[in-house]
């Protein structure tokens, strides 16, 4: 599949409040993996986001509607305009939808007034100073839809460690792994193409796996690219 460098453009994003937040120097590292994150808010305040769906995504309906998803306290990182986190709310959970962007917030905060225990978080997954007041240090249960995805590669690994502590011992990860394709040579993410054998990998040291499938039923355009994976937390 030969996708352009177009595509770069639509999956990266903007604001990069980790500069505010950032109390060393940054390394050359930090400032590459920054400038990235940098591009979110530029999407968001711009209005480009291609790759909000406009719903939830319908392997995570299918794990509500069979009662597999916790009670309890719910997070969702790279929320965006929260369809899935609307998805999620219930009376007996707490919903939180974290993203780095201000604007994704401020839309989802509107679109979650009226359901009562969903939350809007504004901060970057990769740090912790987003979890004071209510929203607390670890979950019952986190969804992944296309955040990881849209990382840098480089971010793989820490996106694995953050979850090992994001997640509460017992508590369940779930992920819907996209887009599994045979990148051509030329290929530029993001979304970058993920395998359930990379995520496998990658959370193998803290969870052990509950299901790994093939989705079912995809939004339009992704079909046969996604898999879905449940992990428990040990
Ligand atoms: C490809 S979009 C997916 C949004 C949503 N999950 C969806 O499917 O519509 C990725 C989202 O992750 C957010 N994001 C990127 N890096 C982040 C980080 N380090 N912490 C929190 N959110 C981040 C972006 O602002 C963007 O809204």
């Amino acid at each position: 599949m030969k996708v352009g460098r177009h595509r770069e453009a639509i999956f990266l994003g903007c604001v990069d409040r980790l500069f505010r937040c950032q109390a060393r120097s940054p390394t050359p590292h930090d400032k590459d993996t920054m400038s990235k994150k940098a591009r979110w808010e530029e999407r968001w305040a711009a209005g480009e986001i291609p790759w909000d769906a406009g719903g939830p995504c319908p392997s995570l309906v299918a794990l509500v509607q069979a009662g597999s998803v916790a009670a309890g306290d719910i997070l969702v990182p790279g929320n965006g305009g929260g369809w899935d986190s609307l998805a999620l709310a219930a009376p007996s959970r707490r919903v939180f939808g974290l993203d780095l962007s201000q604007s994704a917030a401020t839309v989802f905060r509107e679109r979650a007034a009226a359901h009562e225990g969903v939350h809007a978080v504004c901060g970057d997954f990769f740090e912790a100073n987003w979890q004071v007041g209510e929203v607390p240090s670890a979950f019952d249960f986190v969804w992944d839809y296309t955040f990881l995805c849209a990382l840098p590669l480089e971010l793989r690994e820490p996106w694995a460690d953050r979850m090992g502590e994001l997640v509460k011992s017992g508590g369940t990860l779930a992920t819907l792994i996209f887009p599994d394709i045979e990148a051509a040579a030329d290929y530029v993410g993001p979304p970058w193409p993920l395998s359930p054998s990379d995520v496998r990998g990658l959370l193998k040291r803290d969870f052990e796996e509950i299901s790994l499938e093939r989705a079912t039923e995809s939004h339009p355009g992704r079909e046969g690219k996604e898999w879905i994976g449940r992990f428990r937390r040990y």
